[in-house]
């Protein structure tokens, strides 16, 4: 992630480029504008400063498109991090001392033969381990130790206990170590430590059962670890209920984690922000973000600086009520903000029917090719969707229509003659790319199958059940994890928290493309642009994404009055991008099978019990590793 130039840089070349060819006026207002609104610097911002000053004008070309350079950075990204991991344990040691100014964790020369044996290629990107846990450093152990003890008292969180070298998941909230009513995140964190609990001290794990993230410590609370101290007491009194009860919301919590002088702080209050709501949500829909690419998906977008963004997330209306002390908590993702530490989600490493690839539930066992898998010449051109609509809570009430999956609903359900801009290759394979204005609804019809498949919360809608059913697809059916493989673009959006469906979608045979606000445990491990195709909060530039790949539709040649519309129609279709398209869905078929394996969790996880290991030790100088 941080190799070579920086993305911003890289990004500011090609511009620089650019505007030695359309040097007009125009263009930088444009860019100005979008890095206001998407200050992340993985945004690229460069085909929507073009089109802003070309717009109007009939049949303008680019000679280059953005997408191919996107694919070969990041190929060239992946392959430098994958050569220059460490092949020696000495020299993961110098890497580790290099990267986190200490030595490395008691046992590292154990995890070092795990990580050997198991043909591990990532082997020095751990920075998440350390980013998630440099806050307890500031911790005394006894302090420490006593939050994860305490922590299994709230509300959702399950204790794993290793005692003697083996480890036991249990409930502890009616005062007696119960096996009773744990979560399956907790039996799940007992099985990716199973290959080396022997080898661990004694120690508490509190396990969040939660998708949701939990941990949301104020601001100046950080500054100050101390100040906590008689918030641990009072969170446990009893007072704590897990839900909101009208006495908070998610966002009111997060917003407590920004820097006083952000934006988000400043706000009088976010819930008299309604009014301006729509306001604020158009500033999203202004950008020309229709062919504009994002580097990566935006687990780093700053909700403090950009606060009405946050209308657009439900994970910020969540009722579940978040914990402002600083507990050790560990959970599947985190978004921005939260302090809980990470570990691979137990759908990931667990195997059943809807969640994992090729798993057949009848043998219990894993096969190379799920028995629904089909040939790629057989798979539709169609970007596919199927989901509840779920994605937030109702805390408070009356967003739910800007949910992350309502968005994306409504987009593909949008059957109005409202133009998009799409660029495609005309005449097609060749690489001269055209602008044209194509309406929403041929569009829609032609490129999106998106629909919920249940109805969840539609009381939270406003205007009730009838208008969520007015705006949004439904599909009757259903839909099997199978059913996903038919179609060559399988989106990939949160839900109430991280997508569980992303390693399983990976490994099929189709192209994965992702928006989440969520980090996860294998972030540094994978490379946008050659796994998968990130996505923009937005998603407005998923047609331009097809029409790259896919060529331009019927509908788009038509409007554009290609000469490409008098080729047989098997020879409108662009060759060329469907090729590229492939690659990406091997290639994050090829990852989930080399660094997306079990026992690349297990190794994660590993690492991370060393690192917490010293963490509890009175002398956690004598918990280092030196050679
Ligand atoms: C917390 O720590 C700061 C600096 O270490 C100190 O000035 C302050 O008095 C402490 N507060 C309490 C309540 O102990
Ligand atoms: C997100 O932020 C963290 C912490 O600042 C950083 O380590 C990480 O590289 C960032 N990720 C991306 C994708 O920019
Ligand atoms: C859409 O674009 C076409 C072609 O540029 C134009 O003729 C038409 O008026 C536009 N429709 C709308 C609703 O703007
Ligand atoms: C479409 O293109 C054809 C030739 O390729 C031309 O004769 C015709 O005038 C064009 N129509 C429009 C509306 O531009």
């Amino acid at each position: 992630m941080h190799d070579g130039i920086p993305s911003s840089k890289r990004g500011f070349f090609y511009v620089a480029a650019v505007l030695l060819i359309f040097m007009q006026a125009g263009l930088w207002s444009a860019r100005r504008r979008t890095q206001e609104v998407f200050p992340d610097n993985s945004l690229v911002p460069k085909v929507p400063s073009l089109f802003s000053l070309i717009k109007g004008e009939s049949r303008t070309t680019i000679k280059e498109h953005p997408i191919p350079r996107l694919m070969a950075e990041a190929e060239v990204q992946f392959r430098e991090r994958l050569t220059r991991q460490s092949k020696t344990l000495v020299k993961a040691v110098a890497e580790y001392k290099t990267r986190f100014k200490r030595d490395p964790p008691k046992g590292f020369d154990d995890w070092w033969k795990f990580v050997q044996d198991n043909d591990v290629l990532m082997v020095d990107e751990y920075n998440a381990v350390a980013e998630d846990l440099e806050p307890f450093w500031d911790l005394s152990p006894a302090e420490f130790r006593q939050r994860a003890s305490l922590a299994g008292h709230l509300p959702s969180v399950d204790l794993v206990k290793v005692r003697g070298g083996e480890g036991k998941a249990v409930n502890v909230k009616d005062g007696f170590d119960s096996p009773d009513g744990v979560s399956e995140r907790a039996k799940g964190f007992l099985l990716m430590i199973e290959k080396f609990q022997d080898k661990l001290p004694d120690l508490d794990f509190p396990i969040n059962a939660m998708a949701e993230g939990r941990i949301l410590v104020p601001w100046e609370h950080r500054q100050y670890p101390n100040l906590t101290d008689g918030g641990v007491a009072e969170q446990l009194s009893g007072r704590y209920s897990p839900d909101w009860r009208g006495e908070g919301t998610v966002w009111e919590a997060f917003r407590r984690t920004c820097e006083p002088k952000t934006p988000a702080r400043r706000l009088f209050s976010s819930t008299r922000a309604s009014s301006t709501t729509q306001a604020r949500l158009s500033q999203l829909d202004a950008i020309d973000d229709e062919v504009t690419f994002v580097r990566s998906v935006q687990g780093n977008f700053s909700f403090c600086q950009n606060p009405w963004a946050h209308y657009s997330q439900g994970h910020f209306f969540s009722d579940w009520r978040t914990i402002p002390v600083l507990f050790p908590i560990f959970s599947p993702a985190k978004a921005s903000g939260f302090l809980d530490i990470r570990v691979p989600s137990h759908y990931y490493h667990g195997q059943t029917r809807r969640y994992t690839y090729g798993w057949d539930p009848v043998n219990l066992e894993r096969h190379h090719v799920d028995h629904m898998e089909m040939p790629w010449e057989l798979k539709s051109d169609k970007v596919f969707w199927r989901g509840a609509s779920t994605g937030g809570g109702s805390s408070p009430p009356g967003f739910a229509g800007q949910y992350q999956r309502h968005r994306l609903v409504q987009m593909a359900s949008d059957l109005s003659m409202t133009n998009r801009t799409i660029l495609f290759a005309d005449p097609p394979g060749s690489t001269t790319y055209t602008f044209t204005e194509v309406p929403t609804a041929v569009l829609n019809r032609e490129v999106m199958d998106v629909a919920f498949v249940k109805l969840v919360g539609s009381f939270n809608f406003p205007g009730g059940p009838d208008a969520l059913l007015r705006d949004h697809r439904f599909d009757e059916g259903g839909v099997n994890l199978g059913d996903h493989w038919k179609h060559k673009y399988l989106v990939d959006i949160d839900g109430m928290g991280y997508s569980g469906r992303f390693l399983s979608f990976l490994e099929s045979d189709s192209a994965v493309l992702k928006a989440t606000v969520y980090r996860e445990f294998f972030e540094e491990w994978i490379q946008p642009w050659l796994h998968y195709i990130p996505l923009s909060p937005t998603y407005h530039e998923i047609y331009n994404i097809h029409a790259f790949f896919s060529g331009g539709t019927d509908s788009t040649l038509h409007a554009a009055n290609s000469t490409a519309l008098q080729l047989p129609a098997a020879q409108r279709r662009s060759l060329h991008g469907d090729r590229r398209l492939r690659r990406i869905a091997r290639a994050g078929k090829q990852w989930k099978r080399t660094l997306g394996r079990r026992v690349d969790m297990e190794a994660y996880v590993y690492r991370l019990c060393l690192e917490y290991a010293r963490l509890w030790s009175d002398d956690r100088d004598s918990m280092n590793f030196t050679l």
